[in-house]
């Protein structure tokens, strides 16, 4: 076993198993990390959050968009209303729009009683719809309708309600792309991009993993009862140089699968889950580390092989070359993401 490098900071009580020096400032406690990348988004979050602007959460799957989403409103002037959330990808079709707006008794056919929509549950407070990319393209103009009038019917309703709600929206999808496709209305989208905001996958971000392990390892130590105390050098290593395409949830989900199998105190990750790249054999054979630190480079650039060559120190030719006799193809560094 190689030497524990990791000493992960015990609780001291039963609510003390975050690491407040991991995270960035007292009023992001439950975000996690400490890199320039991360940083630039938590500081665009507390320039935005006391303003009624709609904020748009791009990030891919399990980069933490939900999280940024609490953030927002808990940093927010509406923090003490309502926070309420609608996942559009996980609401049928035809459901949506009523769960937007709310119905009226007798609107339609088995609307026996009045119905709330997500708009007037969060009066005052903050609406996040989550998955925007999934909002059919039928109901997008009434969406856009009431951002723009501020006010909406309930469905079979005549008076018109007022809006005083605050909108947040996510989403892993390339709108741009869906846009092109005619998927998505591009005045809808530009309603929405009043404020972006980019969340960096975790591959961009290496140096937050240190911190979000020990800050997992705390969380599933105490939930499950392991007193887990240290990270083998080489397990951070490992960690640092996988390029984790479910981003933040696949780290956290691998930690507590390697909290479970950890009996002592010392972490037992099944490293072998994350394929060969990310183990480091042994005192390696030089080409088989050359291939590492290329694979790993050409991950880190997602691929752009001029950006890699130049960040290797070597002319393009000479990676090309390079790869060819290390038999590095696209296949091994280029994912499949789901824009
Ligand atoms: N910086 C962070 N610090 C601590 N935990 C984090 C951080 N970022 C994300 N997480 C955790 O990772 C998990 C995934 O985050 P979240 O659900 O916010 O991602 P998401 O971008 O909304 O994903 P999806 O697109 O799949 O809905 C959650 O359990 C969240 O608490
Ligand atoms: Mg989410």
């Amino acid at each position: 076993m190689a030497a524990a490098v990791f000493a992960i900071p015990q609780p001291t009580s039963d609510s003390g198993h975050k690491l407040l020096d991991t995270t960035t400032s007292a009023s992001f406690d439950e975000i996690v990390g400490r890199s320039t990348a991360l940083n630039r988004v938590l500081r665009d979050v507390e320039i935005v959050a006391p303003t009624d602007a709609t904020v748009l959460i791009l990030g891919e799957t399990g980069t933490g968009k939900e999280l940024i989403a609490r953030a927002l409103h808990g940093m927010s002037r509406r923090k003490n209303c309502p926070f309420v959330t609608l996942n559009c990808a996980a609401i049928p079709t035809g459901l949506l729009e009523s769960e937007l707006f709310g119905y009226e008794r007798g609107a339609f056919t088995g609307a026996l009683s009045q119905k709330i929509g997500r708009f007037e549950m969060a009066h005052r407070g903050t609406l996040f719809l989550d998955e925007i990319g999934d909002i059919p393209l039928e109901l997008q103009p009434k969406l856009l309708r009431a951002l723009q009038e501020k006010s909406f019917e309930r469905l079979g309703g005549t008076r018109t309600i007022p809006i005083n709600v605050r909108l947040l929206a996510a989403t892993n999808r390339d709108l741009k792309q869906m846009i092109r496709d005619k998927s998505f209305r591009s005045d809808l989208y530009y309603r929405l991009k009043v404020f972006p905001i980019i969340i960096p996958p975790l591959r961009e971000r290496p140096q937050d993993i240190p911190a979000l392990t020990e800050h997992f390892i705390q969380k599933y130590s105490l939930e499950m009862g392991r007193q887990v105390e240290t990270i083998p050098s080489g397990t951070i290593r490992a960690l640092m140089t996988w390029h984790w395409p479910g981003n933040i949830r696949e780290l956290e989900n691998f930690i507590q699968r390697s909290v479970i199998l950890s009996s002592g105190k010392i972490l037992r990750a099944p490293l072998e889950e994350l394929g060969s790249d990310a183990i480091e054999p042994a005192g390696g054979t030089l080409e088989e580390v050359e291939r590492r630190y290329i694979l790993r480079v050409l991950r880190e650039t997602v691929g752009v092989t001029r950006t890699a060559a130049f960040r290797l120190g070597i002319p393009r030719p000479t990676l090309d070359t390079l790869m060819l006799k290390l038999r590095i193809t696209r296949g091994d560094f280029v994912q499949k993401t789901s824009h």
